[in-house]
């Protein structure tokens, strides 16, 4: 039990990898603030969290809105106790090539990926700075690191791995440690819009994963947790892509180049 009676704030803890990620530190002892702004989400996975006899709590914000998030951080002070770790999850992503997008898709995709890490983080941070510890996982992306499309979202996520590293650096002497995670393609329902045009969407992005499957919501908690954990006491600013080897390189592109310059053994 690693989180034994700590209390975490997972946003967009009613969906996908939030939903696994409040789930598992529910399982090690944790209790949780399930925050998301569509209720019956965060009602469904806080209710499913106490059947399995945790503590958990549904907190209805949208990150994106500093009174939101103020009433959050308070509801949870005052219901759980102090905050030990907070998960920075919830995210939109509607905006993709520049020229198609509208001034307000652009806005909205940054306040609710970026702005939304600002506002929980400026929450939370006084009650950790004060009791000397605390522990911020940010979950960013790989389109933070190389261009992939989504170019709202993307550049949100970029910015959120800076964001992650000056809150690190400023704050590590308070005992704050402050990390980012940069998933690859995830089974979970956000996908759901693009399954619907191409039910086949998964098995075609496999061929660009070195390990051969794209991930599942338990591989982002499994890391989350250890990022959050006291086994990563001495990590802070760091950015980790769990993303099945994705940023390593393109298996496929490096075994043509191999071919061309003649290699045939790696061309077979
Ligand atoms: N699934 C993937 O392939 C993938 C890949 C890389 C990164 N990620 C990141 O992982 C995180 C979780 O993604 P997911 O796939 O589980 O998505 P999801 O859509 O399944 O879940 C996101 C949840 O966030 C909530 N949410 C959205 N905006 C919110 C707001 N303003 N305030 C409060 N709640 C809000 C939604 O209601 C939803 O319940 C996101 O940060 C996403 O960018 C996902």
């Amino acid at each position: 039990m690693r989180f034994e009676g700590e209390v975490v704030v997972v946003t967009g803890a009613g969906s996908g990898i939030g939903r696994v990620i409040a789930q598992r530190f529910a399982g090690e002892g944790a209790k949780v603030a399930v925050v998301d702004w569509l209720p019956d989400r965060a009602d469904a996975v806080a209710a499913e969290i106490s059947a399995a006899g945790a503590t958990a709590l549904s907190v209805h914000a949208d990150v994106s809105s500093r009174q939101q998030v103020d009433a959050m951080v308070a509801r949870v002070a005052s219901e759980l106790g102090p905050i030990d770790v907070l998960v920075n999850n919830a995210a939109i992503a509607d905006g993709d090539d520049v020229l198609q997008m509208d001034e307000a898709t652009w806005d909205r995709d940054l306040a609710v990926v970026l702005k939304s890490v600002f506002l929980c983080c400026k929450g939370v941070l006084p009650s950790m700075i004060e009791r000397g510890s605390g522990a911020i996982v940010n979950i960013s992306s790989v389109n933070a690191l190389t261009a992939l499309g989504n170019e709202a979202y993307s550049a949100a996520k970029a910015g959120m791995i800076n964001l992650t590293q000056g809150i690190a650096v400023r704050y590590g002497a308070h005992g704050i440690r402050c990390n980012a995670i940069a998933p690859g393609t995830v089974r979970t329902p956000i996908w759901q819009a693009r399954i619907d045009r191409d039910p086949a969407v998964f098995q075609r992005l496999v061929k660009w994963y070195p390990l051969g499957r794209v991930g599942e919501p338990d591989d982002i908690a499994n890391a989350t947790m250890f990022l959050a954990s006291d086994q990563a006491s001495w990590i802070t600013g760091a950015v980790l892509p769990v993303d099945g080897g994705l940023l390593a390189g393109n298996y496929r592109m490096t075994r043509e180049l191999l071919a061309e310059a003649g290699n045939e053994k790696l061309d077979s």
